[in-house]
């Protein structure tokens, strides 16, 4: 056998930035700080140290600080660089090889790999990928990401359920041998897309720990559950299903989830799956579509070929010359209630359509407050915040993500910042401006942050924020793909950053902000600490209840391993921890070949931790040049993680040999 397949980069079509605003940029704002605190401060090192020890945050800012958490917890993360080592393991080196790495004392085991059976009746997996759709609709998704575990009442610590997103589907990994990549327009391509729709979405996977610490799928519990690219969704919010600008004559009744790719977790106990590059599923081959593209489909980076899917090939729903409104269903957050096996997923139109990371929450006051990074290269940051405490809603059945205020970030050079409310009829969104009301507001999020004047982000990815301190973190996993500028300074970014701030919770719309992490290799960048453990390209991260800060990189594989990307040693995907009060910082884990490291959980008691490794074996420039690339005859070209055959994204759940707490 030896058909063609799609040379699919799917991941790097989030490197093209389609905002054209003009609008300001934090990369020169970041500049202008650095090269301000280098005067300070006294040289570049020094104000490299000091985003992680000292603050670099306004001491008016720092002062006026409070919170709602007790004061007991209450430790300003910059005050004191050093003290009490926090972190008890030892660092893992830097890996270029086909396996999954911990530090000495911690065990690993592989939980729920595509493809294993979670539904009645689901058969086994097929090792030569020739599971039909039905078959994959019944068994555990692709591609793993964002991920919970959601303790059960009764012994939570070692039974819980586990709720995690499919983010995308390779063609050379799911199809056999003898069906190829390709879609064709017939039902050979139809059944292909089916089972990529069918790999897409959403599980929820009850787990179980055995008494030596072994975890497994529950198999017969009613609450396994898939959510796909087809399962019946709701809106809700200000933008109705029956919105014209959604009305789609393939699914009036609007039908699946796609590109899931970080998530949240609501105060009242839901999932929140998040619609990230679902733009890449359409496309056309009609000639003439291009010169009809709308200026909203343009700023949404909708185009005739898509990512490469080529899905429109065989099903009209995909084509965007046939069925033009059926885009308008993705772009949301998507509410999901893991207890409940019936309940219909719920796309909450309130917190805007953008191509969602993730949608971290937290509570101000009591009410509900949603943060979400747009990840494309100079897209925005996000809030929304509820306007009323969320019980006052969840006590009449109503839902707090339905009510409230959507704000787009911005930065200013002295370490302030401004959330610039999203709302009709404030600022430039008004009638007289073409806004016609909050709907269309939020079907042109983008272009609503647009005239409101946001700062411009090197791909804002996951948020998180800090169980003691109230702190917000945010990764901006780099600002350059595509540059061949890595050896010129940081302006091209290709490492990324993450970003710190802090709200005044006197207001909803002032903040205060710093950097926290530069990543990358001083090697090629002089600002990155020397004693800093290389990392480029920073994505998931979480902090856990004690205060450790979890990052898992996402280098993309059209930069992994290569000198000319200023990658040559940093080596695989990883995850590390860091602790803003120490200033430590370390490398826990590394991936096999070809992975990115996603999706960070762990049991109440800390002794258990669940990670995701996505699209292990994956098409990798520097590997394929080795290899070769991985096609549906030799899927294991690049990895053959984690059974020595065709590569399975999965979880693997971490414990210490001694039963202790992870990190610790
Ligand atoms: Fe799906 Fe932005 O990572
Ligand atoms: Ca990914
Ligand atoms: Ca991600
Ligand atoms: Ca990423």
């Amino acid at each position: 056998m030896n058909k063609p397949t799609p040379s699919i980069e799917i991941l790097d079509t989030d490197d093209i930035g389609s905002n054209t605003s003009g609008n300001p940029h934090l990369a020169d704002l970041i500049a202008e700080r650095v090269s301000r605190r280098s005067v300070l401060g006294g040289g570049l090192a020094m104000a490299a140290a000091g985003f992680l020890g000292g603050s670099l945050l306004p001491e008016e800012a720092i002062a006026g600080r409070h919170h709602d958490h007790h004061e007991a917890d209450h430790q300003h993360p910059g005050k004191s660089k050093g003290g009490k080592k926090r972190l008890k393991f030892k660092e893992v080196p830097v890996s270029s090889d086909d396996t999954f790495v911990v530090p000495e004392g911690y065990v690993t085991q592989i939980l729920a790999p595509w493809g294993t059976p979670l539904l009645p009746g689901a058969p086994e997996f097929a090792e030569d990928a020739s599971n039909s759709a039905a078959d994959q609709a019944r068994q555990v998704g692709f591609n793993h990401d964002g991920m919970h575990y959601f303790p059960l009442p009764v012994f939570g610590n070692h039974r819980g359920l586990l709720v995690l997103n499919h983010e995308y589907t390779d063609p050379n990994m799911i199809y056999s041998a003898e069906q190829g990549g390709v879609i064709t327009p017939d039902d050979a391509g139809r059944e292909k897309v089916a089972k990529a729709l069918a790999g897409h979405g959403v599980s929820v996977i009850a787990i179980s720990e055995d008494h030596k610490g072994e975890w497994r799928m529950v198999k017969l519990d009613p609450r396994n559950r898939r959510i796909t690219g087809t399962t019946p969704m709701a809106f809700s919010g200000p933008v109705k299903a029956d919105h014209p600008m959604l009305k789609s004559i393939i699914t009036p009744e609007p039908k699946g989830t796609l590109n899931n790719c970080a998530h949240g977790v609501t105060p009242w106990g839901t999932y929140l799956a998040c619609e990230e590059n679902w733009n890449g599923y359409f496309g056309t081959d009609d000639a003439g579509w291009a010169a009809t593209r709308t200026p909203l489909e343009a700023r949404y980076g909708v185009s005739a070929t898509g990512s490469g899917y080529n899905w429109h090939k065989a099903e009209p729903r995909f084509d965007l010359a046939v069925n033009r409104s059926e885009i308008n269903h993705f772009g949301w957050v998507v509410e999901i209630d893991p207890f409940n096996p019936k309940s219909k997923p719920v796309k909450r139109t309130a917190l805007g359509r953008l191509k969602h990371e993730g949608a971290t929450c937290t509570e101000s006051a009591g009410r509900v407050v949603v943060y979400t990074g747009d990840d494309e290269n100079g897209d925005y940051l996000y809030k929304f915040v509820g306007d009323k405490p969320w019980r006052s809603y969840t006590a009449k059945g109503k839902s707090p993500l339905d009510h409230g205020t959507l704000y787009v970030a911005k930065f200013s050079a002295d370490g302030k910042g401004e959330w610039l409310p999203l709302v009709h009829g404030i600022g430039e969104l008004k009638v007289a401006n073409g806004w016609v009301d909050q709907a269309d507001v939020l079907i042109r999020t983008r272009m609503a942050a647009d005239a409101q004047g946001a700062t411009r982000l090197h791909r804002p990815e996951w948020v998180a924020v800090h169980p003691h301190t109230g702190d917000v973190y945010v990764t901006l996993t780099n600002g350059s793909g595509n540059s061949a500028e890595v050896n010129s300074g940081r302006d091209a970014n290709p490492y990324g950053h993450i970003i710190r701030f802090r709200e005044d919770r006197k207001s909803d719309t002032d903040f205060a902000w710093d950097v926290f992490l530069l990543a990358g290799d001083p090697t090629y960048d002089p600002l990155v600490p020397a004693d800093q453990p290389l990392f480029g390209s920073p994505d998931g991260i979480w902090v856990d209840d004690s205060g450790i800060v979890w990052i898992q990189t996402d280098i993309s594989n059209s930069s992994q391993h290569l000198a000319s990307r200023g990658y040559d040693n940093i080596g695989n995907n990883a995850m590390l921890a860091a602790v803003p009060e120490t200033g430590e910082v370390r490398r826990f884990l590394t991936g096999p070949r070809g992975c990115e490291i996603t999706g960070v959980t762990m049991t109440p008691d800390q002794c258990t931790l669940f990670v995701n490794v996505q699209h292990p074996g994956e098409s990798s420039s520097f590997w394929n040049s080795q290899f070769g690339a991985p096609t549906t005859d030799n899927p294991s070209s690049v990895s053959s993680w984690p059974f020595g055959r065709r590569p399975r994204p999965c979880t693997v759940v971490i414990r210490k040999r001694d039963g202790g707490k992870i990190g610790q």
